[in-house]
């Protein structure tokens, strides 16, 4: 019989979106009456841009002409999208990335996840607690980690308490780490970060020979003019850091998919010989080999968002959802309750009213409220008396589901 991967064996519990869409689709059967506002999923629920479906159709007219066919597209992505991304998104801002380091991909989830291929499994890793799940369940999956202890974590990563106290930014760690995770505007707790802030991880990064991996899917939730939108604002971050980004919740494309990561062509690692090696090439390696790239159709749709028609209606969407974010701050802090986040972001960062455990507040908000969130200790131990509620809804939805909370839950 074949033998398996005994990592997977590590896990307690299920991936947390499909273990919380378990428990809502259970309570739905039960009470086929109950009209359920789901604030749980970072899921968008506004139509995609016009910009991008105009392109998208003009796209699948292309597919559709001998002249204009394409078939296999080049791994990395079309030139005509990187270029773009390329000087809108990085050089625009001062960042000295060039298109050739940039990887269009199907999603920053999947990349986040996959990038763990070209590093080794003996570096020593830091994660923020709460977290994005991903990072800690592919580092588990891979083989980086040892066994789970009672608070969740898992033996072998570095966690990086992120907390009130601090303003949700970790401190830089007093030992070595050699990959770093980090994450702004933040999932799961909204924050964001300062120039400064990001500066002292680029030092570090670099005194460590460390490599941030930076996660920027909310970017383009940033408002606040203070606010750095890329880890390659900072200068020296080509040397150190990776970065990810989305279309998934600027553009709306979580159900059409399609992201980039930027591996800069200076940034090194160590091969077991001793050597430094550049990362871009095993990146380039391993997306020409395991990945042959996100459709023509998508990238015409991606490529839209940088059209002029594009950028206007992208931009309405940010804000409709930040409008959200701030109804639910504003309703809750009315209401007693203490939030972080919900601007500069699509997430508001809720303390469990009552003292109330993140599961316990989960249970009770489906139950009594018919309305669903996710749980902060899903994020991590030190998520336990927090839950996150996400922004992206109707603003119908949201704003009954802030009745119906502050009407159980007034403190
Ligand atoms: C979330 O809710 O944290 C996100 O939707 C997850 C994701 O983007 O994969």
């Amino acid at each position: 019989m074949a033998t398996i991967n005994d990592n997977y064996l590590k896990f307690k519990a299920g991936y947390l979106f499909p273990e919380i869409a378990r428990r809502v689709n259970t309570f739905a059967e039960a009470h086929p009456e109950a009209k359920i506002i789901k604030l749980g999923i970072g899921d968008v629920t506004e139509p995609l841009p016009e910009a991008c479906r105009l392109a998208m159709i003009k796209a699948v007219e292309d597919m559709g002409d001998r002249a204009t066919f394409k078939g296999y597209g080049p791994e990395q992505g079309y030139a005509w999208l990187r270029e773009k991304i390329a000087a809108q998104d990085f050089q625009a801002r001062g960042c000295e990335i060039d298109a050739s380091e940039i990887f269009i991909s199907d999603g920053s989830k999947c990349d986040t996840g996959n990038i763990l291929d070209i590093f080794g499994n003996n570096n020593t890793i830091a994660v923020t607690d709460p977290v994005y799940p991903v990072y800690v369940d592919t580092n588990v999956m891979a083989g980086n980690t040892g066994v789970v202890n009672d608070r969740g974590e898992s033996e072998g990563l570095v966690y990086l308490p992120i907390t009130a106290e601090n303003n949700f930014t970790a401190e830089i760690p007093s030992q070595k780490v050699d990959l770093i995770y980090l994450c702004f505007p933040n999932n799961p707790t909204g924050a964001t970060t300062t120039k400064e802030h990001l500066r002292d991880w680029v030092d570090y990064a670099r005194v460590n020979d460390g490599i941030i991996l930076f996660d920027a899917a909310y970017e383009a939730f940033i408002t606040d003019a203070s606010v750095p939108h890329s880890i390659y604002e900072i200068e020296g971050a080509r040397d150190c850091a990776i970065e990810f980004r989305s279309f998934s919740k600027n553009a709306g494309f979580t159900g059409t998919r399609c992201a980039l990561t930027v591996v800069p062509k200076t940034l090194k690692g160590k091969a077991t010989d001793g050597s430094d090696v550049e990362l871009w090439k095993l990146w380039n390696r391993r997306q020409s080999t395991k990945f042959n790239g996100v459709s023509y159709i998508v990238q015409r749709g991606a490529e839209a968002v940088y059209s002029d028609e594009g950028k206007a209606q992208v931009k309405s969407l940010i804000e409709f959802y930040l409008e959200n974010g701030k109804i639910i701050c504003s309703k809750l802090q009315n209401a007693g309750i203490n939030v972080y986040g919900g601007v500069n972001a699509p997430y508001v960062w809720v303390q469990t009213p009552k003292g109330l455990s993140s599961w316990d507040f989960f249970d009770k908000l489906l139950q009594t409220c018919h309305v669903v969130g996710t749980p902060g200790s899903g994020f991590g131990a030190a998520g336990e008396e927090y839950f996150r509620i996400s922004a992206f809804n109707s603003r119908e939805n949201v704003e009954a589901a802030m009745q119906r909370i502050t009407e159980k839950f007034k403190v």
